[in-house]
């Protein structure tokens, strides 16, 4: 072990002394100034230190945005504490660099770690500790935590506790609680974003500011106004929320041919009028000859939670759903832990540690798009969507997930999210591929451009709304300098936010005047009288 240590400090001097000024500058800067002197080594990366590259690529979700023609960052730092993203931000400014914040990676733009000036990435992967306070039913979480390790420490202290965020294990819970955030509890508990209780939070001067010192207005800006807008969010006090000791959940598939167009037609209707304890969402699955090792797979499936058990779950459905025709045998009674898990895509049996593996699921090059919808789709139209997913060679999903009950409680402009009552569900469209190469990667592009347009009339409008943890740079870009205008971004920034863009746009002239902490899609600042 001590032999590996030598081995390392010595690498880590060689790449150090093959780094550029502007590195060493950086590294000066952190050193004396801000005094982050003991762990300055430990925590900053030259692309010519060993670990870079493993750094560089470890969490990102779609390996799409890394190749020889992306600019890389010059540094990245690993901070351990607060004082060292204090640090690295206001060396940053000091030397005129960009900054890239990335919590888990799972950014669908790739936002988290590219960048088309010279720029550093501030990784928080050194922050994700969780503090559990069952007695308060709240926790602390550090953004660099995933929602797995979420879900795990939840469940160490009690298992009839939960918390309503995102299904996929490996996301961070600094980008998701950015963005909102939402999974199979939202119709019961709404969003992430809607149970935050407090944050700690460096702003762009360097100050740590806790919900009191930033004020009501930045507070309610970072629940779901988008990452990488006003700050670096630290840490989160959350909400817990209370779930039964058993829930039920159930996978249903339906080809083509077993009706699966008049099921999602139904489903429409009902989904967000369901008892909130009910969640269903619909898998809409086409996988090509060449993906699915030679015949073709399309179907929709009936993917559902229910905080309650067999018993009950069944009479509900026989009321509400009964073409689906769903019978106890369908069903699996578990703890709702282990639903994150079967959620997750799990084998049965998994152990809960498998919520704590790094290792990505899903991980593949993908686009993805989003829409909402407020009035039932019609039948053809349902029906020309599986014609579209033909045309796909690869893998082509629609996720439909049912909003309604909660949902239509919190007001548009509680937090910035603001597709609630009237939305009856969010749609998200995505191409998967693994082959690399332009070829492939623009045609699966070309289809889900042409899907998203086949769906124009069915969605809603003016805005065609979009969810921002779904980012989709087709929306629309700012300039590669500070001179986007506010009504050029509100271009794709209505989209995400609708009414309350424009006051993202006045916390963000408030609180970063300079507008340092910006990316293709940032909230712009709003003119100077
Ligand atoms: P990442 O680190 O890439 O950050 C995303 C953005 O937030 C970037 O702009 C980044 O700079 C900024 N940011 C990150 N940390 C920050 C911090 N501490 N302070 C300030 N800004 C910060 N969503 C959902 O609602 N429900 C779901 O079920 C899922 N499921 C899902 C599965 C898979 C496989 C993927 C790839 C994504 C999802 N998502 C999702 C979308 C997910 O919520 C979204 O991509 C989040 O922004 C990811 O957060 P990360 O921290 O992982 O991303």
């Amino acid at each position: 072990m001590k032999q590996i240590i030598v081995l390392i400090s010595l690498l880590i001097s060689v790449s150090w002394a093959t780094s550029s000024p502007i590195q060493e500058d950086f590294l000066q800067c952190m050193l004396t100034q801000f005094r982050a002197y003991t762990r300055s080594f430990e925590i900053i990366f030259p692309p010519s230190s060993p670990l870079y590259p493993y750094l560089l690529q470890s969490t990102i979700q779609n390996p799409r945005w890394l190749n020889a023609t992306t600019l890389k960052p010059l540094l990245i730092v690993t901070p351990f504490h607060e004082s060292e993203v204090q640090a690295a931000i206001l060396c940053s400014r000091k030397q005129d660099l960009q900054i890239r914040v990335r919590s888990g990676g799972h950014d669908y733009e790739g936002l988290s770690y590219l960048c088309q000036a010279p720029f550093i990435i501030i990784d928080l992967i050194n922050m994700r500790s969780i503090e559990v306070n069952i007695e308060e039913e709240t926790a602390w979480i550090q953004s660099g935590a995933t929602l797995g390790e979420l879900y795990y420490a939840i469940a160490k202290k009690s298992l009839v506790h939960g918390f309503p965020a995102g299904l996929c294990p490996t996301v961070g819970i600094g980008g998701h609680l950015s963005g909102g955030g939402f999974g199979t509890l939202v119709r019961k508990y709404g969003l992430a974003a809607d149970n935050i209780l407090d944050a700690y939070l460096v702003d762009v001067d360097g100050r740590v500011v806790d919900r009191k010192a930033m004020g009501e207005e930045l507070f309610w800006a970072i629940r779901g106004g988008g990452g990488g807008n006003f700050g670096v969010v630290l840490s989160w006090k959350i909400k817990l929320v209370r779930v039964p000791e058993n829930v039920t959940v159930f996978t249903v598939p339906r080809r083509v041919e077993q009706g699966a167009s008049e099921l999602v037609h139904r489903w429409q209707y009902i989904a967000s009028e369901l008892h909130e304890d009910l969640f269903i969402r619909i898998i809409i699955l086409g996988v090509g000859e060449k993906s699915s090792g030679g015949k073709r797979i399309d179907q929709a499936s009936f993917n559902s939670l229910f905080l309650g058990e067999i018993d009950r779950l069944i009479p509900l459905m026989n009321r509400s759903f009964p073409e689906l025709g769903l019978k106890a045998e369908d069903c699996t009674e578990m703890s709702w832990v282990e639903s994150t898990i079967y959620f997750a895509g799990f084998p049965k049996g998994s152990p809960l540690e498998v919520l704590l593996d790094k290792k990505q699921l899903y991980k593949s090059n993908f686009k993805a798009k989003s829409d909402f919808v407020t009035k039932p789709i019609p039948k053809n139209a349902i029906e020309g969507i599986w014609k579209m997913f033909q045309e796909e060679e690869e893998v082509a999903i629609m996720i439909m997930d049912p909003f309604g009950g909660k949902m239509n409680e919190i007001s548009e402009s509680e937090v910035p999210f603001p597709h609630r009552k009237g939305n009856l569900y969010n749609i998200q469209y995505m191409v998967k591929w693994d082959k690399d190469g332009m070829e492939t990667s623009n045609r699966s592009v070309n289809r889900i451009t042409s899907l998203y347009r086949y769906m124009t009339p069915f969605v809603s409008k003016s805005p065609r709304a979009a969810y921002v943890n779904y980012r989709d740079l087709d929306l629309g870009t700012n300039k590669k300098d500070k001179t986007t205008t506010y009504m050029e971004a509100a271009a794709w920034g209505v989209k995400y936010f609708k009414g309350n863009f424009k006051r993202l746009a006045q916390v963000k002239s408030k609180v970063d005047p300079e507008n340092f902490f910006r990316n293709e899609q940032s909230i712009p600042l709003l003119p100077t009288p």
